[in-house]
């Protein structure tokens, strides 16, 4: 039997019900998604992922009105922030709610929450009302999906075909991972990059935005990440330097850029994006049709860092740890 792949949010909602688990669409990237209360649903998303039980995973909702449900004592900053960017591409990291599974949480006493802006999936949170927890929908370390065909390809052999389905809502329409912001107190600290920038949280709740790293366990900050089985090397906007001399130390490489950057003739590009936008949309498509074509290592430029361009950075600097080239 093949895993099931549907757009009927009433199946998604039965098997969520049961205990089984549902690849979602979220606008950042699919998410593999079960019961947030049940034991039996959480552990099998860890064992699908072959992910460390200590990394915890974000709980999905279908409002910010449902909030208070799982999160005490949240900062008043943190609240205007969600007011104004839920549904979207943010996540917070609050105090726990005494009944979040530790499971959930790595034992820690924050939660991470989120409402996503896919219609479809805002469709399963309200009719399932609860939580669902949901991380990226690939195998632990690798990159993330950004459509159903990815979720197949990456998951069919660990997921339950008799049990779980991918609910299909379309290619992602931002493509990198959401922003994760520490709310646990009175400062907002960015954890992790994505589509909503420091200057908007700065702008909605008047505060500085602390570029943290003082410990708290956020895997996707973990060196080695979202990474093709390619090399990943990476160059800044500004030091693009001789591509053909690099591309040469290689046997099959290729370009990932901005359309607007100059590739010599003959040195395959995987995507010409027009903007980061754009770059972001398709980045990780390129990174998996790379190693689907035998690229053995993928030379990206990173589009300038304003708006979701660092995020799209951050990701590739994480995916080229993978194989330094020093
Ligand atoms: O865009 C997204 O956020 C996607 C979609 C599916 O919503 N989800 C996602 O989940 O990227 P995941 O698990 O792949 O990445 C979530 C990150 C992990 O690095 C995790 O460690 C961190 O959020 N995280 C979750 N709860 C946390 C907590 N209580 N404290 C610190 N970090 C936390
Ligand atoms: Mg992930």
């Amino acid at each position: 039997m093949s895993l099931r792949t549907t757009t009927d949010v009433d199946q998604a909602v039965v098997v969520l019900r049961s205990e089984g688990l549902v690849a979602l669409p979220t606008e950042t990237v699919y998410g593999l998604a079960g019961d947030a209360s049940s034991a039996e649903a959480v552990h099998r998303i860890f064992a699908v992922k072959g992910r460390p039980a200590s990394h915890p995973v974000i709980v999905h909702l279908p409002s910010a009105q449902a909030l208070d449900a799982w999160a005490d004592d949240v900062p008043g900053w943190a609240r205007s922030l969600v007011e104004q960017l839920w549904p979207g591409p943010l996540t917070v990291i609050v105090p726990r709610s005494a009944h979040v599974m530790d499971a959930v949480t790595g034992g820690q006493p924050t939660v991470g929450l989120r409402v996503p802006a896919h219609p479809l999936t805002l469709e399963v949170l309200e009719r399932f009302d609860g939580g669902l927890a949901a991380p990226s929908a690939n195998r632990y370390g690798r990159v993330s999906p950004t459509s159903a065909a990815h979720v197949v390809a990456e998951l069919e052999p660990f997921l339950d075909a008799g049990r779980d389905v991918v609910l299909d809502g379309g290619p992602c329409r931002v493509g990198v991972e959401s922003t994760i912001v520490g709310a646990w107190d009175a400062v907002p600290r960015l954890l992790r990059p994505g589509a909503i920038t420091t200057g908007q949280i700065r702008d909605i709740t008047g505060l500085d935005v602390v570029t943290a790293d003082d410990g708290v366990r956020t895997p996707g900050s973990t060196p080695s990440h979202y990474a093709p089985r390619a090399r990943v090397v990476v160059l800044g906007p500004d030091s693009v330097g001789d591509l053909a001399t690099l591309a040469g130390r290689f046997d099959q490489a290729a370009v990932l850029a901005l359309a607007e950057v100059d590739v010599p003739a003959g040195l395959r590009r995987l995507a010409e994006p027009a903007d980061a936008d754009e770059y972001a949309r398709l980045l990780y498509s390129a990174l998996r049709d790379a190693d689907d074509a035998g690229i053995d290592a993928v030379i990206a430029v990173t589009p300038p860092a304003h708006g979701v361009g660092a995020a799209v950075a951050d990701r590739l600097r994480r995916a080229a740890r993978a194989g330094d080239l020093s």
